[in-house]
């Protein structure tokens, strides 16, 4: 399994990680964490984790994050795989890279140790060693299945509506045939993902397996050059111009095409970004300001207008992220806040600006 992860790795990633799990990648799980270091795991967890995937790591707590206690998931996936899901995210959803290298906030330490911790927790005793070999399979007959019984939870193309993106680049590169085999198969216990191994016959699977592989564009850790945030007096975007006129959901959500249309009139306010600093390194609304979900407020709340200036805050989920710092604002006592309804994937996806990086 862990060679097959390694295949998404960049080449410099590749001689680190090879040295540090191995060892690991055997069917045993590696030596226990001492306490302290799984306290700190335990503690990066909620800090950075439970938002999207519960505080016991049950997952669906934001934005259909998938579990992270299934055993199915652990022992068939290993440390390799939640080490690259994390590490690299999976740009276009919600989860983002959380390695230091994308201007995420986890060393690769800490990342290590998160992950051992996560296999820990959920009791696996041993990873399963899965063949690596392609598996065949009647492509067209895959495709058949696929739209018939995954697509309502998928996505027509893979792309992912309440249950994990199927076709992602990223996804397909970290993971084997068998991995993808035995997920359909087994299926993620207490999740919506029922195992379809007594529903569908091998042929079939093989089949799913086969069409899902066939999605794959390959994929490759990008290059990445930081940027650095804007500093506290870039905070306000256009300080002259007039104060938009924003109709409040519930008091509290701003409809996309409100904020994109007082962006193109020039009018006065401030962007916040509340997504892991990675995914605003990768791509933003021109002008956001990156304050993610797990920054303590005392570190941002000097910094913001208290003149009653908009303060529209957004992230992927679209709600989580984005209410956790608008929670914080209001708690602050800073007036006039509010959170972009549909979140930035419905934004990017409509063609309103944005500004890409890496
Ligand atoms: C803002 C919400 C959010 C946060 C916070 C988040 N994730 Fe995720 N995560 C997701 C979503 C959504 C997916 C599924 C993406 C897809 O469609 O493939 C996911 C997928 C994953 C997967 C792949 C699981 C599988 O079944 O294949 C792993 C592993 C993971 N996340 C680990 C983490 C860890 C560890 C953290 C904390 C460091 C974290 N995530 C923080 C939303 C989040
Ligand atoms: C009722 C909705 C639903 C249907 C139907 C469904 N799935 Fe899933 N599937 C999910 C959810 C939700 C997950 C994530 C579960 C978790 O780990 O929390 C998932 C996980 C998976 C995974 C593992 C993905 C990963 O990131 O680890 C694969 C592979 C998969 N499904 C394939 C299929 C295939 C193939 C079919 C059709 C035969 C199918 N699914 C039908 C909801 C569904």
């Amino acid at each position: 399994m862990i060679e097959v992860s390694l295949r998404a790795f960049g080449k410099i990633q590749l001689f680190a990680m090879s040295l540090l799990l191995a060892g690991m990648a055997m069917a045993h799980l590696p030596t226990p964490l001492e306490a302290e270091e799984a306290a700190e795991a335990a503690a990066n967890y909620q800090r950075y984790c439970a938002l999207c995937h519960g505080n016991d790591r049950e997952g669906y707590a934001a934005d259909n994050a998938p579990s992270l206690r299934s055993r199915s998931l652990i022992a068939s996936g290993g440390l390799g795989y939640l080490y690259s899901a994390t590490y690299y995210g999976r740009p276009g959803t919600a989860m983002a890279a959380y390695g230091s290298q994308f201007g995420g906030p986890l060393e690769q330490s800490d990342l290590i140790n998160l992950v051992r911790w996560l296999a820990e927790e959920s009791g696996v005793e041993e990873f399963l060693s899965l063949p690596r070999e392609p598996i065949k399979g009647d492509i067209s007959l895959g495709a058949e299945l696929y739209q018939r019984d995954c697509a309502s939870c998928h996505g027509a193309e893979g792309e992912g509506i309440d249950a994990p993106a199927l076709a992602h680049p990223m996804f397909l590169s970290s993971v084997s045939d068998a991995f993808i085999r035995y997920a359909i198969a087994y299926g993620r216990e207490d999740t919506p993902m029922i195992g379809y191994a007594e529903l569908l016959e091998d042929e079939e699977l093989d089949a799913l397996t086969a069409f899902l592989r066939s999605r794959a564009s390959g994929w490759d850790a990008p290059e990445v050059a930081l940027r650095s945030p804007p500093e506290a007096h870039e905070y306000i975007l256009h300080p002259n111009g007039e104060t938009p006129a924003f109709e409040l959901r519930e008091g509290r959500f701003v409809a996309a095409e409100s904020v994109e249309q007082a962006m193109r009139l020039g009018q006065r306010m401030v962007l916040l970004d509340a997504r892991a600093m990675s995914d605003w390194q990768r791509a933003h609304i021109p002008g956001a300001v990156p304050v993610p979900y797990y920054r303590e407020p005392e570190r941002f709340i000097g910094d913001m207008p208290d003149d009653g200036t908009w303060i529209i805050v957004y992230c992927a989920c679209p709600h989580a992220a984005s209410g956790r710092v608008v929670d914080a604002l209001r708690a602050h006592g800073i007036p006039n806040t509010a959170i972009i309804d549909e979140g930035v994937i419905v934004w990017t996806q409509r063609g309103y600006p944005i500004q890409a990086g890496w």
